[in-house]
């Protein structure tokens, strides 16, 4: 991408030197291009700026706080799955009138702290959890803002693990069933039915899906407004996909525009957005150094000092990341990229031409920014891989190295 290139051999991020930042701060990191997620951001905003939008940056993609501090600076809401995140988009200043909060199963806890925050709205994914948000919010003394998240049975046409929006999956309330769920939840005192939510899946290839989706939800909105049920906004959740092999040509914020806002029109809510990968993967790549090569009869390995336990997406999803040498290779070698932890699962990529590296070499794992550092553990008690922001020819250290007293600190103080 542009924001990745090679300039005299050597791969650049922006208008840094990628080898010689390794050189000073070690390996492995994460490293990001302002630049790339700002392009992004008014990708959105101009594709949507004909109609009254709310882009609510989904927090699981990445949730580092520089990052999400870039997003609330360009006015962007938030979109959480949890009170840490609630926790963090508020700690950088995101206003709570731009925050929804999607999940199947958040806890009282987590329901009295959002109430308190007064969240745009709660998107509710069961019976169940109506009816508890309206006691807890009559216990505070408040009225709690709710959309009902429909399960509108569409198959989003991605990987299985992230489908959300089919009839068998957990997500949602059936499409079916919603209507009588919204005359219920308009009765309950203390809530208000401000919307309707709608996320099918991730990593969305073909925005023909969305039109399905969005027209049973419009349809929905059409039957609600006939019983006298009258909302503010449809939100239409995330899940653009982005290019993770070369040859891959994913949507753009444009065609999700093109193909959602003609049938949202019809209603005439505000709309609700909430992007994650397509908003940062393309900006971040992970950044490996090689700590040995091995090679079988037949086979090639190269193993390097990141594992599964900073990018777990290939382990889980079998997915595609590309990966390239930092030091422009004429030669090429194929081999599997393989991390040190101690499962077969755990590779970047097998079977991949990639220029002939040696020891100390250093390679790039690219389309990180998502789905990355975001679910990183401490498996096999491994420090997780820092993280830089690059601002042109300036970088910032963004998430500090841990080390093993800061690992096991928690454990330390009751032994
Ligand atoms: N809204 C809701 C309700 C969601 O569940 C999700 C993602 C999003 C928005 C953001 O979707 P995005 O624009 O990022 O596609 N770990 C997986 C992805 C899981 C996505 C879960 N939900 C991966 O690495 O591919």
């Amino acid at each position: 991408n542009d924001y990745f290139v090679y300039k005299d051999g050597k791969l650049y991020c922006e208008d840094v030197n990628i080898q010689n930042l390794a050189s000073k701060i070690g390996t492995p990191f994460y490293i990001y291009s302002k630049k790339a997620i700002i392009d992004k951001i008014n990708e959105y905003k101009e594709a949507f700026k004909d109609y009254p939008t709310l882009i609510c940056y989904a927090l699981k993609a990445n949730s580092n706080l520089s990052i999400l501090k870039i997003f609330e600076e360009h006015g962007l809401g938030a979109d959480i799955v949890s009170g840490g995140e609630l926790y963090k988009a508020r700690k950088v200043g995101i206003p709570s009138n731009k925050i929804v909060y999607a999940g199947v199963g958040k806890t009282d806890v987590e329901i009295i702290y959002a109430i308190n925050e007064n969240i745009l709205s709660f998107n509710v994914e069961s019976q169940m959890e109506l009816e508890v948000i309206n006691e807890i919010a009559k216990r505070q003394n408040k009225k709690a803002n709710i959309s009902i998240r429909i399960n509108p049975d569409v198959d989003p046409k991605t990987h299985p693990y992230i489908s959300t929006g089919l009839k068998k999956s957990k997500f949602g309330i059936d499409i079916g069933q919603a209507l009588d769920v919204y005359k219920q939840a308009v009765k309950m005192e203390n809530l208000n039915v401000v919307g309707i939510h709608c996320h099918i899946g991730s990593q969305i290839m073909d925005v023909s899906v969305y039109k399905e989706a969005v027209e049973k939800t419009v349809d929905l909105v059409f039957k609600l407004k006939k019983e006298g049920i009258e909302l503010q906004f449809i939100d239409i959740g995330g899940g653009l996909g982005v290019k993770y092999y070369p040859e891959d040509n994913p949507p753009t914020a444009f065609d999700l525009a093109n193909t959602v806002l003609p049938i949202v029109k019809q209603t005439g809510l505000k709309l609700i957005i909430e992007p994650g990968r397509s908003l940062i993967a393309q900006a971040g790549a992970l950044i490996t150094k090689v700590i040995f090569t091995k090679d079988k009869k037949d086979k090639h390995f190269v193993i390097v000092d990141s594992g599964m336990n900073d990018l777990i997406r290939p382990s889980i999803y079998n997915a595609y990341h590309h990966i390239i040498t930092v030091e422009e290779k004429q030669e090429k070698m194929v081999a599997d990229i393989v991390g040190p932890i101690c499962e077969t699962g755990d590779f970047f990529g097998l079977d991949r031409e990639i220029g002939k590296v040696n020891r100390g070499d250093l390679l790039a794992i690219l389309t990180a920014g998502a789905y990355g550092s975001s679910m990183a553990s401490n498996y096999n008690v491994r420090p997780k891989a820092i993280e830089i922001l690059v601002d042109g020819d300036k970088f910032k250290i963004i998430k500090e190295r841990e080390d093993y007293s800061f690992i096991t600190k928690l454990e330390e103080e009751v032994l």
